[in-house]
């Protein structure tokens, strides 16, 4: 469902840590539409670059546009705005405890938006229904599963319809069900939403079941080694690492 307007451009980006150099000279773009992956072995940076895309750590060098506009030359006012369009959802999921999941996915609304408390109730209504919460409504995170938790984080990480969702490892620690339902939820957000997918995985079905596009992270040279749809580069790439990487050390080139 990608087009080729581009949304997200990472131009000569380079990222660190102090002095500590995690990646340089990164240059790819995220298409409208996309579900674009960011593939790599452990600690290579990927939460990093995440981070930098989502405007919680800012580049050693180089530029992040949207839609044209550099975020890290932007006003913090432009920022504010950019972020709008913007939904996350952690690692953890991290929902808050003490608050029902309706609770947890009204905050967002209560917060930048001027709806009633009654449309803010419907909204979250309609978003647990759209990730399969329906009913689960009046619930506490701990009195449901880790892939409910996720879902459910999702429901708040599209409160205020964002135009691009970013996900870090949204897989991890679930079983391959409840993993299997979240990949079909996040190509159902996309194509339903029309919302542009960046997703940090290193689960291989997910990887070709729902990646568009991608950028493969190499930490010993620190940089990007390569890029596309990673169906292709299971196809096409000559780079020993690219294609250890998608076929679990089964193929060698
Ligand atoms: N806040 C931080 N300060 C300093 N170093 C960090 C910080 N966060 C991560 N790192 C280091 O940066 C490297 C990349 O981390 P990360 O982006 O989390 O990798 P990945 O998500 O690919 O596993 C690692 O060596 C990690 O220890
Ligand atoms: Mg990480």
């Amino acid at each position: 469902m990608s087009d080729s307007t581009s949304h997200i451009v990472v131009d000569n980006l380079t990222m660190k840590y102090g002095d500590f150099l995690i990646q340089k000279d990164l240059s790819f773009t995220v298409r409208r539409g996309d579900v674009f992956v960011i593939m790599g072995g452990s600690g290579c940076g990927k939460s990093t670059l995440l981070k930098h895309l989502v405007g919680l750590v800012s580049p050693a060098c180089g530029r992040v546009l949207y839609d044209g506009t550099s975020f890290w030359d932007s006003s913090l006012a432009e920022r504010d705005v950019l972020l709008r369009r913007v939904g996350i959802l952690y690692q953890k999921g991290a929902l808050w405890t003490s608050m029902t999941l309706a609770e947890n996915v009204a905050m967002p609304l209560q917060q930048y938006t001027q709806y009633s408390a009654t449309q803010i109730k419907e909204i979250a209504r309609y978003k647990l229904a759209l990730v399969g919460l329906a009913g689960f409504e009046d619930y506490y995170p701990s009195e449901i599963s880790g892939g409910m938790q996720k879902r459910a984080g999702l429901a708040r990480a599209i409160a205020l319809d964002p135009d691009v969702l970013f996900f870090d490892e949204p897989s991890a620690g679930l079983d391959p069900i409840s993993s299997k339902l979240l990949d079909d939820l996040i190509i159902e957000l996309n194509r339903g939403l029309g919302a542009t997918i960046v997703v940090v995985t290193h689960e291989l079905p997910s990887i070709f079941a729902i990646g568009t596009n991608s950028v493969f992270l190499d930490a010993d040279s620190k940089t990007m080694i390569a890029s596309g749809d990673p169906k292709e580069l299971l196809r096409t790439s000559k780079d020993p690492r690219v294609i250890k990487f998608l076929t679990r050390g089964e193929r060698e080139v």
